[in-house]
């Protein structure tokens, strides 16, 4: 696996947010299994709507086993927990898939629980996803966005993404893989917070699993 030498992929370590939420990133793993299906039936319809376009009303087992059984260089996938509430399903998961085997380009799908939308957390595993696909040597991150999404889509333009598609459903944006906080070149204040997670990521102290 190519890997870089000064980066290594992060494991399971916790982050405090201003606000009093402590939230533990962990890659995902098969133990991560339940909250997956209790996690999914907390998600709004209007959520679900923007992540998987359609709507699914649940998992099947077949896509729980894909969506727990990442291999960290084709699919890497990060959940992030609730250290004030372990019993509960978690807040969310954020995951980039290789386009194919040899791509050096992955779409990348973020999911973060209604309750918890809106404190820091997606960015958090966004910023988790690009350290960890800068140390197995992607190069560029795809998101396809529902075109209604109007917000997020403002929000990956302020970190620097470009627009490369648009149809009427959906908006598709690039942006290079960002290993580090200096890597980060935009000026706007969602930038200047990806820059300082990059570097919290990048420094975080390995944490016990809560589960
Ligand atoms: C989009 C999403 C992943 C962002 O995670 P989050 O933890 O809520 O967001 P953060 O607090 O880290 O803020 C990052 C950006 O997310 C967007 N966001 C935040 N709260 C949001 C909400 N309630 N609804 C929609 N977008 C939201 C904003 O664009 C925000 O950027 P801004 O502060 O520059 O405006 C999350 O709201 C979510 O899961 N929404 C439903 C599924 C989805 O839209 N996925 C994106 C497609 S990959």
């Amino acid at each position: 696996m190519f890997q870089r030498w000064f980066a290594k992929p992060p494991g399971t370590f916790n982050h405090s947010f201003a606000d009093g939420l402590q939230v533990q990133v962990a890659p995902v793993t098969p133990a991560h299994a339940p909250r997956f299906e209790a996690g999914y039936q907390r998600l709004s319809e209007q959520s679900r709507r923007m992540r998987f376009f359609g709507q699914v009303s649940n998992l099947s087992s077949r896509q729980l086993e894909f969506l727990t059984r990442p291999d960290g260089r084709l699919h890497i996938a990060y959940a992030a927990l609730d250290v004030g509430a372990p019993q509960e399903p978690g807040i969310g998961v954020g995951r980039c898939i290789r386009l194919d085997r040899d791509s050096r380009i992955a779409e990348v799908a973020l999911t973060i629980l209604d309750d918890y939308q809106g404190r820091g957390v997606g960015l958090l595993l966004h910023a988790t996803l690009h350290r960890a696909a800068y140390a197995v040597g992607l190069q560029q991150f795809l998101y396809d966005v529902a075109a209604e999404n109007e917000r997020f889509i403002r929000h990956l333009l302020a970190l620097g993404a470009r627009q490369v598609s648009r149809d009427r459903d959906v908006v598709r944006l690039m942006l290079p893989v960002l290993g580090r906080g200096d890597a980060v070149s935009a000026r706007t204040a969602p930038a200047l917070r990806l820059r300082r997670l990059l570097d919290a990521v990048a420094a975080a102290e390995p944490a016990r699993p809560l589960s």
